[in-house]
């Protein structure tokens, strides 16, 4: 079971505070328990590991064995909550590397998760000559960077299949009911998936929106939900023995402390987008009514070479989050040299892992040293089960944490602000009057 470690927190923290946070706790996990507090109506994720829609489920799995046999790509097209779920659960279970590798399984392009050209065109370079379906993630169905790309890869499954065949391509997981994508949808016969009403974008990665992109690659997604369904029944115990009550109120006592930045760091190169998922959820939860802790991320021990500098020696106002993953199955052991020109013999026969949780206990005795409060977050392994728990824990610490905050977890007012801009100058019909100021401002 993921287990939370606090490192000698009492040499940052000078009050206990864990007696403190109790009833704080208590009520913002009634507040999640019942749906009782700001933003009630988007907790479905709490319960979604149990209760989530098995018929749905079973229309996913068939879906993703339908693009198994007939594509060699899937092309994700999201953005933020839409897109960095299945991205972050992919690279890590699969690695960054995964459409580079020998396979039975389609490659996965992301795709409409920005607005580049470049990015676009060649992801449709790569499909020429290739089998491919798409799969169109969008709650709301009007976000913009989606809709565009949705466009392109459209015109491109028409022109290679017909519309007709084009049309048994696409996937839209969309909201049950409203938006544009799920009446262009219903119109045109595809296959919808469901975004469900009580589940905001961050938190639904355990849905059609994360699950049937992983669910392509291969990835055992009963084993995610049971993962969760694990890490579900854990938070519902209401005390500190939650490893998600132990992360919430040390980040907040840290907060309250004077440590406003937190970084995520993991030694595992494939856990770099499940720092990006982490980054959207804690920022978007939390950063708002000129609050919450503002949420980074490096890949150790790469960035111990870039960052390690502010981190040890910058303005002591970081604590760092470190996710320890379970041993690899995959273990490497240093070649011997007779000649031993690097002078490297003395770690001759040890093993990748054990050189790393050398440099992973040098780093946190260091920073700790330095001024920079750590805390740990372990697995007990690297598989889907795992990473289902680790899910979980996230979403349910960031629900504890905005309610301890005091802030409304999930809604995200600010987003909208580039978005009215954007539209404006771009001269959607109705920002007239938002284009003039706009233009005047920027003409000045
Ligand atoms: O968390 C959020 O709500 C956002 O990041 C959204 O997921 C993102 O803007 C995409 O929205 P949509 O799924 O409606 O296209």
């Amino acid at each position: 079971m993921l287990n939370v470690k606090l490192f000698e927190l009492q040499a940052f923290l000078t009050e206990p505070y864990e007696a403190a946070l109790e009833a704080g706790l208590k009520a913002a996990e009634e507040k999640l328990q019942t749906a009782s507090g700001a933003g009630g109506e988007f907790t479905g994720w709490v319960h979604l590991p149990r209760d989530y829609d098995k018929e749905e489920f079973a229309r996913i799995e068939a879906a993703a064995a339908r693009i198994r046999s007939n594509s060699q790509a899937l092309v994700v097209i999201g953005i933020g909550g839409s897109y960095l779920g299945a991205r972050g659960v992919i690279d890590c279970l699969c690695s960054p590397n995964y459409n580079l590798k020998k396979k039975d399984t389609p490659n996965v392009y992301f795709v409409g998760n920005g607005l580049s050209s470049d990015a676009m065109q060649e992801v449709l370079d790569l499909l020429d000559g290739v089998d491919f379906s798409v799969n169109v993630i969008s709650k709301s169905g009007t976000t913009t960077e989606p809709a565009v790309a949705f466009r392109f890869f459209r015109e491109a499954l028409e022109k290679k299949y017909g519309k007709e065949e084009a049309g048994k391509r696409i996937y839209a997981t969309t909201d049950k009911a409203r938006g544009a994508l799920k009446s262009l949808a219903d119109a045109e016969g595809w296959e919808t998936f469901v975004v469900p009403d009580d589940v905001g974008g961050r938190y639904s990665v355990l849905t059609a929106v994360g699950l049937l992109p992983i669910a392509v690659t291969g990835v055992d997604i009963r084993a995610l939900m049971a993962g969760a369904a694990e890490m579900m029944e854990n938070c519902a115990k209401g005390t500190y023995a939650c490893p998600a009550w132990k992360y919430a109120a040390a980040r907040y006592a840290l907060y309250s402390a004077g440590y406003p930045i937190e970084i995520l760091a993991c030694y595992d190169p494939a856990f770099r987008f499940m720092s990006e998922w982490w980054k959207q959820l804690y920022g978007e939860s939390e950063g708002k009514d000129g609050k919450g802790i503002f949420p980074a991320s490096v890949d150790f021990t790469a960035d111990l070479h870039s960052m390690g500098q502010y981190i040890q020696e910058g303005q002591r106002i970081l604590f760092e989050t470190v996710v320890r993953l379970g041993a690899s199955d995959r273990q490497c052991y240093v070649p011997r040299d007779e000649a031993d020109g690097d002078g490297l013999n003395f770690l001759a026969g040890k093993s990748m892992d054990f050189i790393r949780d050398r440099a992973m206990d040098g780093t946190l005795l260091a920073h700790h040293e330095g001024g920079v409060p750590n805390l740990i977050v372990e697995t007990d392994g690297k598989s889907a089960a795992d990473l289902g728990q680790l899910i979980y824990f996230f979403e349910y610490a960031c629900g504890l944490s905005g309610y301890l905050l005091g802030v409304n977890p999930f809604d995200q007012p600010g987003v909208e602000a580039y978005k009215k801009n954007m539209f404006a100058l771009l001269g959607k019909p109705g920002y007239e009057e938002r284009r003039a100021e706009l233009e005047a401002k920027l003409n000045k």
